[in-house]
């Protein structure tokens, strides 16, 4: 395997003079309002992954800061103001901390591609808005959560009449669960749909990535959230994650992360039979037919489809098809921008992509390729990287076969496979063959087949000569082992709410 080198400047791992400041004492967690230090005393390093440096230290949550957590949330949610408050009033301060996320845009981004390993300038570009855009749709929808009226035809009385309508309430003390691959993002898809319905919440950042969560927590009290409705304990998920999953005075778990672990928190929540819901890993396909209005732009989608987070996306197009006679041109043409781009720190603004988020990450992503290759697979762009961060080079493999396990199992890193095909009819089953069912994307001008395979294409979202297009108003979710449940939009509200139907005799 050929290797690449890769130079970083400190000036790109050394934070702002703000972030440092941040970075500078053991963070605490957000607990009824108060930062506090662990119950046990603990602390866990937080490494920066373009050196592998510990860069900060975090309070470490496990079951007994939960149990206070919860009951933190369960006050709040109980008595406190949170519970009386006009639904206007709670969409205002839904509404400042997307405000305040603009205000910070800077400190934010900084602190998310410290801590992720992504650029700061997609952190900024990308990342912040929408995340704070999440938090501006849900303001908006606090105040039209409506219950309906319905007319009863009661057949055993006659004659009587009734006055029948639902309620729509909050499902109550909430433990959410996220990853580290967008961890602002993932708490705006989180908070924006509990606050809206009036919730309160126990959130679990990922243990890679706690550091915009917490200065999140800061914001959250600045903008005026009512003590307790979120409370923030960074740990480990064997520990902190499973006591939330498990824990009896929680009503519903929310969870982003591993299908493995998606499991897990099933197993956990059957205990007090908590709602549930999970978006859960993917291997999605990627179709471009020959008929593709523009090969290169469907070229430069595929790689992006890959490329973006550094593959980390739960939604990466990782299994590309490319039609026969296009399909040498889309190997080509990916294989030219896998080369481009630079790899650098997350701070450094002339580098493309950053290093994953971890050293287990790095391990992983590695594995993969090893395995690829040892299956047979050949490597036309890609290969070590010669650095002590956790730098992956964008990988592109050919002469795959749908066996593999790089075809079958999730990878989470820049690496994407590029097989030929004949026709839809051929490719339909392939791109369907799979446990996931999170994206699937088609480029092609035909528009009938456009709308046909979309249909087909098991998969909670279906791209059209476009890929990672993620708006707050647009239902996200997987089918099959992609989840259960729909994130943003107004599906997400379902997750949050109860229905309880009174009937009046009148
Ligand atoms: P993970 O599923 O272990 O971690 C995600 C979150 O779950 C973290 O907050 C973690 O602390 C928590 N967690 C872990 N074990 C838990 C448990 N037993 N009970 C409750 N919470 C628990 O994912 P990990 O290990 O970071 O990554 C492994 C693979 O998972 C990746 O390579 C990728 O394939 C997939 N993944 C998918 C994501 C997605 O967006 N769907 C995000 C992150 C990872
Ligand atoms: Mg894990």
């Amino acid at each position: 395997m050929s290797s690449t080198t890769v130079t970083i400047d400190p000036a790109h791992t050394t934070p702002s003079q703000n972030v440092q400041n941040f970075l500078s004492t053991t963070r605490k967690m957000l607990i009824g309002g108060q930062w506090v230090d662990s119950v046990s005393g603990k602390s866990f390093p937080v490494y920066n992954p373009a050196t592998g440096e510990e860069m900060a230290r975090v309070a470490e949550g496990d079951s007994a800061d939960i149990d206070l957590a919860v009951q933190a949330a369960q006050k709040a949610f109980e008595t406190g103001p949170w519970g009386k408050m006009q639904p206007l009033e709670r969409s205002r301060i839904i509404w400042k901390i997307g405000d305040l996320m603009y205000e910070n845009i800077e400190e934010l981004s900084e602190l998310e591609s410290i801590d992720n390993g992504k650029s700061m300038g997609v952190a900024k570009a990308v990342d912040l808005p929408l995340s704070a855009d999440t938090f501006h749709y849900y303001a908006g929808w606090a105040t039209k959560i409506e219950g309906q009226t319905i007319p009863l035809s009661v057949p055993y009385a006659p004659g009587q009449n009734y006055h029948a309508y639902t309620l729509r309430e909050p499902v109550g003390v909430v433990g959410q669960i996220i990853p580290w691959n967008f961890p602002l993002l993932m708490l705006a898809w989180k908070l924006g749909p509990a606050l809206a319905t009036g919730c309160t919440v126990v959130l679990k950042p990922a243990e890679e990535t706690p550091l915009t969560a917490l200065r999140m927590g800061e914001l959250m009290l600045e903008a005026g959230l009512p003590e307790g409705v979120v409370n923030i304990v960074p740990g480990y998920g064997e520990t902190a994650g499973a006591a939330l999953a498990a824990h009896d005075g929680v009503n519903k778990v929310a969870f982003t992360g591993s299908s493995e672990v998606g499991k897990l928190i099933v197993q956990a929540a059957s205990g007090n039979l908590k709602k549930v819901s999970l978006e859960l890993g993917g291997k999605s396909p990627n179709v471009i037919f020959k008929d593709a209005a523009d090969i290169e732009a469907a070229i430069q989608g595929a790689s992006n489809a890959i490329f973006f987070n550094h593959g980390q996306v739960c939604t990466a197009g990782s299994r590309l098809y490319a039609e026969q006679g296009v399909y040498d041109q889309v190997v080509e043409g990916i294989t030219e921008n896998a080369k481009k781009i630079r790899l650098g720190a997350g701070l450094d603004p002339n580098a493309d992509m950053g290093p994953l988020v971890s050293q287990v990450q790095l391990d992983r992503v590695n594995g993969y390729i090893d395995c690829g290759l040892n299956e047979g697979a050949k490597m036309v762009a890609g290969g070590k990287v010669d650095h002590s961060g956790y730098f992956v080079a964008p990988t592109v493999l050919t002469d795959t076969k749908h066996e593999m396990k790089i075809i079958r199992e999730e990878i989470f890193g820049p690496v994407v496979a590029i097989e030929p095909f004949k026709d839809v009819e051929e490719i339909l089953p392939v791109a369907n063959d799979s446990t996931y069912g999170l994206a699937a994307a088609l480029w092609t001008r035909d528009l009938s087949k456009a709308h046909l395979t979309a249909a087909r294409l098991q998969a909670g979202t279906v791209w059209i000569n476009c890929y990672h297009v993620y708006d707050a108003s647009l239902p996200f979710g997987g089918y099959k082992q992609s989840g259960w449940g729909r994130e943003m939009g107004h599906a997400a509200l379902e997750n949050y709410l109860e229905t309880k139907s009174v009937c009046v005799a009148l």
